[in-house]
Parts: C-alpha cells; structure tokens; sequence
C-alpha cells in the first residue's frame, strides 16, 4: 500500500512515520509513505498557499492551484482508490473504515489547515472526508498520522503477531480483554489465577467474558444497548 500526504508541515509528520511499528512497515516493503510539502506545487515567489476568503470572513483558506498541482502531479503516475481530506465535519473515522481503506493500494490524505479549504477542492477532488472526532484540531496533519497509523498496522505482516491485530479492541466490537506480565505477584497485587492454570479454552472463555463485561461497563453503545 502506497499512502501520499500532502500537506504544509511535512516535518511535523517526519518523526512519526520513521518510527516503531510505521517505520518497520516501510522498511519491510509493506507500506509506502510519501510527505508532499504543498509549497513545492506553487508557482509564486512567496510559494503562498492560502488566501483571504471571498465575503470578508475571519481566517485563511487553502488555494485551489497548488492543491491541483500537487493532486494532478501524483494522478499522473498512478491510480488512487481515495482522495481523503481530513477535517471535522467529516465522517467520523472507525475501525470498519480503517479495515476497508487497507484493502486500497493508493491512498492521497490531505490535510486541511488555516479555517478551511476552498470548497471547489472538496467538491471536484476530494471522494471521502473523514473526521477524527468531534473537536477541532490547528491542522489535519494529527488526523492524517492517525488515519495512517490505524491503516498500517492492519496490513498483514506489519504486526508480527497477526493475532493480536485481531484481537484488538473494537475489531470485533468488544474492548479488548485486560492483559498482565511478571512478576504475576507484585506487592499482593495478584494476576487472575486463570491466566496462570495453562488451560487454554478456559483462557479464552475467560478472555470472552471480560471484553463482554468491560464493553457493558464501559461502551454499552458498542452493543446497541
Ligand atoms: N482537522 C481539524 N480537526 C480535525 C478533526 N477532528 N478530524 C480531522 N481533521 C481535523
């Protein structure tokens, strides 16, 4: 999977796509990220990429050329399943979603910035406007590196343990079960007795009941109650 990001803080993204589990995907040949700084699709000595919005409005807006130039310039090498522009009244991003864009092979995100973006971008460029929640953010650049992320570590391979990809909170729409390591005694704060029997199909009947009970107490939504 190639993903492009374009955006104007390439170097607030750097750090995170080079380390840990995203790094280790890129090197593996599993995932491709690709940084656009979208000062590089100007054509001005000022490299500007936002301007005063028409009707006297506070803020800046994001122009439509360097967006094109920069949309244009990676269409004409490939083809992409999406172009998704990150943004709060976006839908609202999710597992199933993230399962869904992993299939893709070509992903453009790009992330808005200043008070919007020119809307004839989202109107002619854009297929899918994802939100990660309900809060405004300076920029989608946080929301791109989380959609990326959450993407990612779903491609077979780029977890080592496939199973615990599975086993995740929500893929399943339970929360995931609590989880220990040594000492299983530490300061008589005990691990439960069960985890220690070796008895595997009582582990995972255990492991069942409390992702049902931590996802009642918890996240009654999740089971539409
Ligand atoms: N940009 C600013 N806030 C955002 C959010 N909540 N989700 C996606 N992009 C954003």
């Amino acid at each position: 999977m190639r993903i492009d990001i374009i955006t104007v803080l390439p170097e607030m993204l750097e750090g995170f796509f080079n380390c840990s589990i995203m790094q280790r995907a890129q090197t593996k040949g599993l995932a491709e990220i690709h940084l656009h700084n979208l000062r590089d699709y100007t054509h001005d000595k000022h490299r500007r990429v936002d301007d005063y919005p028409f009707g006297g409005f506070a803020g800046m807006v994001m122009k439509i050329e360097p967006i094109e130039n920069c949309i244009n310039a990676l269409k004409a090498e490939r083809e992409y399943d999406e172009v998704i522009f990150t943004t709060p009244d976006g839908e609202q991003f999710s597992q199933p979603m993230a399962n869904t864009l992993s299939l893709a092979r070509n992903l453009i995100i790009l992330c808005g910035h200043f008070k919007g973006i020119d809307y004839r971008i989202r109107e002619h460029f854009i297929t899918k406007e994802i939100s990660i929640g309900d809060y405004v953010l300076t920029g989608g650049e946080l929301a791109a590196a989380v959609i990326a992320d959450a993407v990612v570590r779903i491609i077979p391979g780029v977890i080592s343990d496939e199973q615990s990809a599975l086993s995740d909170s929500f893929q399943d729409n339970l929360l995931a079960a609590p989880v220990y390591t040594r000492p299983a005694d530490y300061k008589g704060w005990k691990v439960p007795e069960i985890l220690l029997s070796g008895h595997e199909a009582k582990i995972k009947e255990w492991e069942l009941q409390q992702s049902l009970e931590r996802t009642r107490r918890l996240r009654p939504d999740l089971l539409g109650e």
